[in-house]
Parts: structure tokens; sequence; C-alpha cells
């Protein structure tokens, strides 16, 4: 097992130029496997969950070939796969593909790791029934492995009974090879990186209040011409290096190239609320899939907040890190309506909870969130688990900078499947971090 031990950090700096966003990198490379041509991707996150993506389109017959920087991808005809398709550690991944498979004439599995096998996926065999295609999910109750009988498709109007972009997504992609118009109604908007790609491709679709509808092809699908796509950097990355600066007076970091569809950036609110000083410069970059720009936090006391309701879906995966930020500011921070942090890569509430008191932090769990009462230093010298959870182990190493002692954090190796670079980018702003195997 490999851990990481990182030593509290006086004072942070630097700047920093985070990998592509990994909810981009996914739609990309499967929105140009349908596309018949070559398309040339460029800020593709080479992290495992998405080479997973690329290794499932390469087995459903897309070319893949990684020139220099970019990635370019021979789409077009797909054909069934010979085994499995093994999606890792990534909801999106699974989730998106199931939806590109559902209209396909035979079967495909999908399956994943155990966390992606203990996470729901009811969600997304509800839906797809409706439209035609029939799904096993043949895990442990309503989790994958899911296996898709594809065929034919009918456009449905589905009402989201969970805030969710993967499901919605998941949908819209099924979409495409329907017969008529689907609809999807979400009551809380989600992130819309699909609908943005989409209406890049070229593909109508119109958004009217809560309802998002898509006019299908027919069992063909759409037929795409081959497209230059540039991802921006994952704002999710960015999240850590901005909690990480407005932890402390004096620490100053710059991330730059980010990703800032507003759908994704409900942090730099929160930050702003808790007191922190966030300045945002956007670039001009007529390729980017999205809007993109430079950010610079500097830190100042935080003071804690209450985050919850529409907020939620704009900040569901940087909500280990708010907990942190809770930890650190003065009074109480409330996070609330995020029930959903249950079923991520790891139980999300539980996780933080256990760690941020073993930090000797004050805190209560409640099923859809957490209450932290914060603003003492935290404990040092604990030995903290990701869970096999990325996003755990990357915002426990950004609490122990700010601790009275250096933290252990085992089993580190999932920081692989977002953001490999993160040691090396942690040490660059100025971290002691020592990372080493033990059995
Ligand atoms: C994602 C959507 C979110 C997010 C996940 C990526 C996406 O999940 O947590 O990391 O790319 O659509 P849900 O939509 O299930 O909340």
């Amino acid at each position: 097992m490999d851990i990481a031990i990182v030593k509290p950090c006086p004072k942070i700096s630097g700047t920093i130029t985070v990998p592509g966003d990994k909810s981009m990198s996914h739609r990309a490379v499967m929105m140009a496997a349908l596309a018949s041509g070559t398309s040339v991707i460029s800020g593709f996150l080479r992290a495992e969950d998405c080479l997973n993506t690329l290794k499932a389109l390469a087995a459903l017959g897309a070319k893949v070939e990684f020139h220099g920087h970019d990635i370019r991808i021979t789409g077009g005809k797909w054909h069934a796969p010979d085994g499995a398709l093994d999606m890792g550690n990534s909801g999106t991944g699974l989730r998106l593909m199931a939806g590109l498979l559902a209209g396909r004439p035979w079967t495909s599995e999908l399956t994943g790791d155990e966390s992606l096998c203990s996470r729901p996926m009811g969600r997304i065999k509800e839906p797809l029934e409706k439209m035609g295609a029939r799904l096993a999910l043949t895990g442990q109750k309503g989790c994958a492995p899911v296996r898709i009988t594809g065929g034919k498709l009918k456009g449905i109007d589905y009402e989201m009974p969970v805030a969710s972009a993967q499901v919605k997504s998941c949908v819209l992609l099924a979409a495409l090879f329907a017969e008529g118009v689907t609809s999807v109604i979400e009551k809380a908007p989600t992130r819309d990186h699909t609908e943005q790609i989409f209406r890049r491709l070229g593909i109508p679709l119109t958004v009217a209040g809560e309802r998002i509808s898509v006019r299908g092809y027919g069992m063909n699908g759409p037929n795409l011409a081959p497209a230059t796509l540039a991802i921006p950097g994952d704002f999710s990355s960015a999240a850590f290096w901005l909690v990480a600066a407005c932890a402390r007076p004096g620490n100053r970091i710059t991330v730059r190239q980010v990703g800032l569809n507003p759908r994704r950036t409900g942090l730099l609110d929160v930050l702003r609320r808790m007191g922190a000083q966030i300045r945002v410069d956007a670039d001009e970059n007529a390729q980017a899939l999205e809007p993109c720009g430079t950010i610079t936090a500097a830190g100042s006391g935080l003071r804690g907040t209450s985050i919850g309701g529409a907020e939620i879906p704009n900040i569901i995966d940087e909500l280990p890190l708010v907990a942190v930020l809770g930890a650190f500011a003065q009074g109480q921070t409330v996070i609330s309506g995020a029930r959903e942090l249950r079923v991520k890569e790891s139980d999300r509430i539980a996780c933080m909870a256990s760690n941020l008191r073993l930090l000797g932090v004050e805190l209560e769990e409640k099923e859809d969130g957490l209450i932290i009462n914060g603003g003492k230093k935290v404990r040092g010298g604990a030995a903290l688990e990701s869970f096999g959870d990325h996003r755990i182990a990357m915002a426990m190493a950004v609490a122990a900078l700010d601790a009275e002692d250096k933290i252990t954090i085992r089993n580190i190796a999932c920081v692989a499947t977002s953001y490999p670079e993160f040691w090396n980018h942690l040490r660059s702003i100025g971290a002691d971090v020592g990372i080493s195997h033990c059995d």
C-alpha cells in the first residue's frame, strides 16, 4: 500500500497549471468516437478514469492515437466488444457509456472496481429501460456489473429523481440513438458539459427552464463531423490549491487555464462568503470547449458559512474540501442537502467525519451533510485513510498543511484516478511530502 506523509507548511505559494477537466475528457473522447473521421483533442486528462474510457472506446472500434500532448480519435463504426468493459473507478465513465450502448443492437457488459460496483445503477436502469433497452444489474443489490441488451429506443420525458449530471448525460446520449424527442427535467441545475459539447458539435438541443430536450437520430445515431476540441483545466483539481491558499494569511496561489463553467465553480462563491480573497481573469481561447481563465487565491482569516440547496450540484466534488475549510474557519460551517455524497467513490460524509475527528475537529454527522465547529488548529500525528477515494486523499493532504504535526494518509494509489501529478504539485508550492510503500 502507498502512503503519503505530509508535514505542516507555514507558508505556501506558487503557480500551478492543473490537468484537463475529467468530466469533459470523458465526454470529448466519447463524442469523438461517434464522429466519422479523426478528431484532435488537446488537454485530455491522462489519469486512470479517463484512460479506462479510452480503452472501452477502443474495444468498441474507435482508433485511439497519442500524438504529443494531443489525442487523435478516429470514430464512426462501433462493434460489439469482445468482453466486459472495465470502467475502473469511474461513475461518469460507466453511466455515460451505458447511455451510448443502450441503442446498440447487441449485449454489452460494463463493470468496474470494488468502489464502482457498490454505487447505485438503478438510476440509469430506470430511464434507459423506459426508452426501450434492457439492463440487468448483476452485482450486489442495484449495482454494477451492468448487462445492457440494447435495441430500438424511443424518446421519453424523464424527470430526474436525483440531481445528477451523470444520469442526465446518460439519458441525453441514449437519446441520440432514439426515435423522437427526449426531454430530461432537472429540478436543480447540474453541470452542463454534455449540453455544451452537443452544441459545439452541431447537435440541436433546447433548454426551456428545467427541461432539456434533444431530437434523436434513430438507431444509426447522429452523423457527426470530426472536430478539434480543447479541454480546459479541471476546476475540481484547482480547488485543492485554492483551498490550501485560503487557509492561512500570507499564502498565495495562482492556478492557470482552469475551466470556469459556472455549474462547476460554486466553491468560489463559498470561499468569498468565508472571507477569502479570490481573483478570476478570463482567458481568450476560442477553441476551448468552455470558458477558462486564471484564478488567484490569497489567504485570510476564514469564517464559517452554510452550503445547501441548489448550490450543492455546483460544488458537489468540492464538499470534502469545504469540510476541511470548515475545520479551519472560525465558527460553524453547515453542509446540508448533500445526501448524494454518500454514494460517491466512498461515503464522503462518513469518511470526512471519521478523518476530521482523528484530527481533533468537533463535528456532527447528519444524514445529508456535516456541521463543523472550526477554528482550532487541527491535531497532527494522525494516520488517516483515503478509503480508496481520490478526493478524500487529496483533501486530507490539504488539511495536513495546516496541522500541528505531520499527517499520514494511507492508501493513496486512488489519486491516480484523477490527478497523477498531485503530489508533485503539492511539493511545488512548498510542501514537504514523503511517499512510501508499506505492506
Ligand atoms: C460528473 C457528475 C457528478 C460528479 C462527478 C462527475 C460528471 O456526479 O460528482 O465527479 O462528469 O457528469 P453526479 O452527476 O452523479 O452527481
